[in-house]
């Protein structure tokens, strides 16, 4: 799999990002960054995500590691390594994380080294890859969220800084909820966890894009790989996906990985009985609805997200802090 990636020459990075994107009044903030000779871009990590995730970090061609190969990131927490250009790798995140005599292992996107630390080990797929290439000189990064090694938690990538489009590249969905039971990685509790490419699954050229099939033209999108597209369209739903789910930026920008948009409730029942909590997923269409003192945008002003109350207006009676710190409390004094 990695192989086929490498066709593409983009490497993956995965970000949780944080600090990615701006409030309104925070437009154009950024500092301005010298183009001249070799710079380091600054890439961030955040988990959105209501459980702790373990980033790991893989740098391709034999190059050295960074200095951080794999790290515990609790959630709402943000990480920032530096990277030298020009660089080229990937970043994902890793689930249900437990150290066992002494062995640390992940449920998801595993990589083998019984440590926190990845040491230039990939993914055990499925992993949802955030793939970023690194250019000399503030010359033009490519980079793009892939779902080639199948899809474990959703992913952003976004830029800060930069010029040229530098849009962000996300897959918002929880493609956990729609997968066919023949892709599907289970909890031992029974919860989908992770969703398998055909590839991984069946591992046969028409899906991994390998003999006959490796080509653009002899590898067409399959009833499988329809499935990521129509979840994540930006992202890389197999090896020959089509070439606009690379995105590019120029002049030395940052990188922020991203947000893990899902809502997922860590107990409970429904009020009728039925069943556990759901895990609720905050689909891209909020966009439509989101209000304005909400809204963060992009250094062009463009929508990128829609932050909750708290987040955004940081009051406690949004955040169910201080006064408003219990689920019957009115916000005035006891
Ligand atoms: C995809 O197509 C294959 C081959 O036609 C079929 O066996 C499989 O059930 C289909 N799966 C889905 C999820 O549509
Ligand atoms: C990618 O290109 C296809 C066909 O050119 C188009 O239908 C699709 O909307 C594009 N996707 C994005 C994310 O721009």
């Amino acid at each position: 799999m990695m192989k086929t990636l490498a066709l593409y020459g983009l490497t993956l990075a995965f970000f949780f990002l944080s600090d990615t994107f701006q409030l309104p009044n925070m437009i154009n903030t950024y500092g301005y960054k010298p183009e001249s000779g070799a710079h380091s871009a600054k890439i961030t990590f955040t988990n959105n995500c209501p459980r702790t995730i373990w980033p790991g970090t893989l740098t391709s061609d034999q190059k050295p590691q960074l200095s951080n190969t794999g790290f515990e990131l609790a959630s709402k927490a943000s990480l920032t390594l530096d990277v030298q250009a020009p660089w080229k790798g990937r970043f994902w995140p890793r689930t249900r994380c437990s150290t066992n005599a002494g062995k640390f292992t992940c449920e998801t996107a595993d990589c083998g080294t019984g440590q926190v630390a990845c040491n230039g080990n990939g993914a055990v797929p499925p992993a949802s890859l955030v793939e970023i290439n690194i250019a000399a000189n503030g010359g033009m990064d490519y980079y793009d969220v892939s779902l080639v090694d199948g899809f474990n938690l959703p992913v952003s990538v976004a830029t800060k800084g930069g010029t040229g489009d530098c849009k962000a590249s996300s897959c918002p969905a929880n493609v956990n909820a729609v997968c066919p039971a023949e892709l599907q990685v289970k909890g031992s509790d029974g919860s989908v966890l992770a969703c398998k490419s055909a590839c991984t699954a069946f591992n046969q050229p028409q899906y991994c894009c390998t003999g006959a099939f490796n080509t653009p033209e002899t590898c067409p999108p399959t009833n499988y790989s329809r499935i990521f597209e129509q979840q994540c369209s930006q992202a890389y739903s197999y090896a020959y996906d089509d070439k606009n789910s690379t995105f590019t930026c120029s002049g030395a920008p940052d990188y922020a990985m991203v947000k893990v948009v899902r809502i997922e409730p860590t107990g409970g029942t429904l009020v009728d009985g039925s069943g556990p909590c759901p895990i609720v997923d905050c689909v891209l269409a909020i966009s439509n609805v989101c209000p304005s003192n909400l809204v963060a945008t992009n250094k062009d002003g463009q929508y990128v997200d829609c932050y909750s109350a708290c987040d955004a207006l940081k009051d406690p009676k949004y955040c169910c802090i201080g006064d408003y710190s219990s689920p019957h409390s009115t916000g005035l004094p006891a």
